[in-house]
């Protein structure tokens, strides 16, 4: 058994850029036809130009997570295009800051809550919603959403409440999947990283960083490609019989 995933499907939510270009990249590194959803059509269109250099096959597609039509659009592109799914990779997700400082639970507007949970969260259901019945025709199928070790703490550098909510929503759905999709061979889990180096995090404030940073023994921040490869083995033959997992990336940050 190995990681190759030769014809495999996989789609990417917020592939167009930081660790979602990195999972979408790795996954066809290793022989995956790769959808490239992302809000941004652009950045979609730039990674998926890059995967069909490698000689893979690739589908950019302009999509908002938090749009039930956009993802079924989505996904009916998909099996047009691509014949199957075997892959869902959960990663679109957005941390709202002021000023690169987080947001105390009494600051967060009702409005910027709703989006976070819409986004972090809905958008997850959404595209599971419109996966499963396709893997469960197949009776096979691997989910991995990004969640965040702010999902296990009260505390996570500058990611809010409404953040820390949305990915522990995350972790629940994830739990709950793994369940009820086991009988048709359909494998879900969720990464619970630290803190990774990516445009995301390049908001936050240096003083910020650094105060993070020594409070990680492996005295570093994580890269894209680190949570790449993780991803790209939960979703191999090597890892077949994990699920209902959320598993830690974070240098040492949160050790339990
Ligand atoms: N970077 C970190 O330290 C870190 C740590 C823990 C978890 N995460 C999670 O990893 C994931 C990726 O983070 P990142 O740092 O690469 O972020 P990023 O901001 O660099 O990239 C996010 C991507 O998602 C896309 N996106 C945002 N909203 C979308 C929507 N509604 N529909 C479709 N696409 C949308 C963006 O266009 C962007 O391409 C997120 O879910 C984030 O919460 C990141």
């Amino acid at each position: 058994m190995d990681c190759h995933l030769t014809n495999r499907v996989a789609v990417v939510t917020g592939g167009g850029r930081g660790i979602g270009e990195g999972i979408a990249l790795r996954l066809a590194a290793e022989g995956a036809h790769v959808v490239v959803a992302d809000q941004n059509p652009e950045t979609a269109r730039a990674v998926a130009g890059k995967i069909e250099k490698a000689g893979r096959k690739a589908l950019a597609c302009a999509v908002d997570v938090t749009s039930w039509d956009q993802v079924q659009g989505m996904v009916a592109q998909a099996i047009h295009d691509l014949g199957r799914i075997d892959i869902l990779v959960n990663n679109a997700g957005i941390s709202p800051k002021v000023d690169g400082r987080k947001i105390l639970v009494h600051e967060i507007d009702p409005a910027q809550w709703d989006q976070v949970l819409a986004v972090n969260l809905k958008g997850a259901f959404h595209c599971a919603k419109a996966i499963i019945p396709h893997m469960i025709a197949q009776k096979s199928g691997r989910i991995v959403s990004i969640a965040s070790i702010s999902a296990k703490t009260g505390w996570a550098g500058p990611a809010g409440a409404h953040y820390a909510a949305s990915k522990a929503g995350l972790a629940a759905l994830t739990r709950f999947m793994a369940h009820e999709l086991a009988p048709y061979n359909i494998l879900c889990n969720a990464l619970a990283p630290g803190r990774i180096e990516t445009p995301m995090r390049a908001l936050s404030n240096a003083e910020e960083n650094e105060a993070m940073r020594v409070r990680i023994p492996l005295g570093r921040f994580g890269t894209v490609e680190e949570v790449a490869n993780l991803v790209l083995f939960l979703v191999s033959d090597l890892a077949s019989y994990i699920t209902g997992e959320i598993v830690d990336i974070n240098g040492g940050w949160l050790i339990d």
